[in-house]
């Protein structure tokens, strides 16, 4: 098993919502280590970026709306399996699909707008690297590497 760091975004959903604390603290109780975190509101460029795969998709005009300069916080962790441990955590792309114990699945089902093929977004309220490499990508897209060390445990009560 390998120590590996990634990236985490709360979406804005997550954050307008006052999930913040909740979500930090799963990350942390699962045994991920802190290296980094920013209340941003980022670019269409940051945000094309990150979904740089995604551009042909046709939900990409919504996700774009979803996101840029709406307030996220990126995150990152480092840890044992820290990518495939943050994907579990955050559950199912689809709200619907994802199970009870994930973020997504306790939380973002009341979120889901499916309307017959009508664009709206997929409010998960959360984001987590798919795999190392693109994690490794995302964090030198949303931080500074000289930014990232060990911040030691937070205490998520005081977050709002
Ligand atoms: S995945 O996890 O990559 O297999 O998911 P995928 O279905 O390929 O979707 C890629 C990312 O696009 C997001 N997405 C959307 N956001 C807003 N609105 C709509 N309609 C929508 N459809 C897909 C999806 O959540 C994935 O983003 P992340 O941040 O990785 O969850």
């Amino acid at each position: 098993m390998a120590v590996e760091r990634t990236l985490v975004l709360v979406k804005p959903d997550g954050v307008q919502r006052g999930l913040i604390p909740d979500i930090l603290e799963r990350f942390q109780t699962a045994g991920l280590e802190l290296l980094g975190l920013e209340l941003t509101y980022p670019s269409e460029d940051r945000i094309a970026q990150h979904y740089e795969e995604h551009h042909d998709e046709d939900f990409y005009p919504t996700l774009l709306d979803y996101m840029v300069d709406q307030p996220v916080i990126a995150v990152a962790y480092e840890g044992v399996e820290a990518v495939s441990t943050a994907r579990k955590l955050v559950g199912d792309t689809e709200p619907h699909n994802a199970a009870p114990g994930t973020i997504r699945g306790d939380h973002a089902h009341i979120t889901t707008q499916h309307a017959n093929n009508e664009a709206k977004p997929v409010k998960n309220l959360v984001h987590a690297a798919e795999d190392r490499d693109a994690a490794e990508r995302e964090l030198n897209l949303w931080f500074d590497e000289g930014d990232l060390r060990p911040v030691g445990r937070l205490d998520t009560t005081h977050i709002r």
